[in-house]
């Protein structure tokens, strides 16, 4: 039988291993267990922008928060995961025309805002990246 201080390097790796995978699962687990709003600076915005804000105040604004920082009900859109690289404007004509099934979070899916014209969504969009650039994101 071996003994307890021959068998120390292989406790030693196991613990390392042990301490990798419980990191890498706090990392996967991600953006669905984050703190779901978040604190926005608010820019002072176009007179376009101020108009997407009242559209976005109207539609929008119960899921994802006062400036776009998020609720209970949905994600902040003044997110990395939604720079225009990652979700172009059309994403957002698509989202209020469509709804969206639940992919990048756990809040479940967005119904569509059939209220919502494309035009609308458009101006929508132009107000959340002037907020979403005075928070770094572009
Ligand atoms: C009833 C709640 C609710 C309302 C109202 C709502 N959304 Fe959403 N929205 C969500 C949820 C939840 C998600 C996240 C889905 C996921 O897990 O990816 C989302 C995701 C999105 C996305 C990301 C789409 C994608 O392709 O991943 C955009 C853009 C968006 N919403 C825009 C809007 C706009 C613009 C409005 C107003 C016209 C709006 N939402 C109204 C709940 C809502």
């Amino acid at each position: 039988m071996a003994s307890f201080k021959d068998q120390l390097p292989k406790l030693a790796v196991i613990g390392v291993m042990i301490a990798a995978v419980v990191i890498v699962a706090g990392k996967i687990r991600g953006p669905g267990t984050e703190k779901t709003s978040i604190n926005v600076n608010v820019p002072t915005l176009t007179a376009l922008g101020q108009q997407g804000e009242k559209l976005f105040e109207a539609n929008c604004m119960a899921c994802h928060g006062k400036n776009g920082g998020g609720t209970k009900q949905g994600p902040p859109l003044i997110h990395r995961i939604y720079e225009p690289n990652h979700h172009g404007d059309q994403a957002f004509v698509l989202a209020a025309k469509q709804g969206v099934r639940s992919h990048h979070w756990q809040f479940g899916n967005m119904p569509a805002q059939p209220e919502v014209s494309a035009e609308d969504a458009l101006m929508i969009v132009g107000y959340v990246r002037e907020v979403q650039r005075a928070n770094g994101i572009f």
